[in-house]
């Protein structure tokens, strides 16, 4: 994702794939088109819950490692190779490497880039924000979180939006409980955001995960009532993932069949965690 002259994105080159060791378990989708349908369920055994946890952290520590990384003038492409040598190091699989054809270990998504933005010959600048989003496997189960970034120093109005999307975040997880449909996540993700006149986007959301990357359980990070009245159960499993924009919440993909942007070309930031329901609420099982 290179710069045009008006500073929007557009695709680098892609490096060739990077191998995972044969004694790392790979999820089963891996190598074919598409996963197989999950028949399981979102709710999981306290043993269970205990590998996702161990994945989950997997997942965060790799962002931290790339995190550390994050500066003017590094590649996404390298970004990619630390997270992906972070996840391989711990015995673990970087899930998105052959989901549904995805290339590489991590996602990175810089600037107008929604999501699923691919890590390739790009070159980050200073006032750049970039998204890594990383789900590691191991044990059977996915653990799945992502990060939004600071290139150097950014403007104002950007810099309030990352912190605002993290903090649309924490709201949607503080608005978990057994007993309440999962429509109530989403409308306290976009009461928020709303104050600043953020767009949030619809067209990507939150999911169950563990023994599935994506079990079929769809988290909205809008106000869905009455529409997805999943109730929430304790020792149900999926993440929060807001997408906030400066703009408009429309997005468009890429003739790469990945990188999603916004449609208007403005600014968007994202943070994600996988949790846990308790008893007493949300527990974040993607803690470092
Ligand atoms: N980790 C992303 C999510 O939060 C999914 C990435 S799938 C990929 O659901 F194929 F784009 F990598
Ligand atoms: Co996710
Ligand atoms: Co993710």
């Amino acid at each position: 994702m290179p710069k045009d002259s008006l500073g929007h994105l557009f695709p680098g080159t892609v490096s060739a794939t990077r191998s995972v060791p044969s004694h790392i378990p790979r999820p089963e989708y891996v190598g074919r088109k598409a996963p197989a349908p999950f028949t399981g369920s979102d709710v999981y055994s306290a043993a269970r819950i205990e590998q996702i946890r161990e994945s989950s952290q997997i997942a965060a520590r790799a962002i931290e490692a790339v995190g550390r990384a994050i500066r003017p003038g590094v590649t996404t492409e390298e970004l990619d190779r630390i997270g992906h040598d972070f996840i391989v190091a711990h015995d673990a699989y970087p899930s998105t490497l052959g989901y549904r054809g995805y290339p590489k270990s991590l996602c990175s998504s810089v600037n107008e880039v929604i999501c699923h933005g691919i890590p390739d010959t790009t070159v980050l600048a200073s006032g750049d924000i970039i998204n890594i989003d990383i789900t590691a496997f191991k044990n059977g189960v996915h653990g799945d979180t992502n990060v939004t970034f600071i290139v150097g120093e950014a403007t104002d109005a950007v810099s309030l939006l990352v912190e605002r999307t993290k903090e649309a975040m924490m709201r949607g997880i503080k608005a978990v409980a057994p007993g309440r449909q999962v429509n109530v996540i989403g409308r306290a993700i976009e009461s928020y955001a709303k104050r600043f006149n953020y767009g949030v986007v619809r067209d990507y959301t939150g999911h169950g995960v563990g023994e599935a990357f994506h079990s079929g359980l769809i988290i909205p990070h809008y106000d869905s009532a009455p529409r997805y009245d999943t109730v929430m159960e304790v020792g149900m499993v999926f993440t929060i993932e807001p997408m906030l924009t400066l703009g408009a919440q429309e997005s468009d993909i890429w003739a790469d069949d990945w990188t999603v942007t916004t449609k208007d070309k403005s600014v968007t930031a994202q943070f994600e965690h996988t949790l846990v329901v308790t008893e007493r609420g949300a527990e974040i099982l993607t803690l470092p």
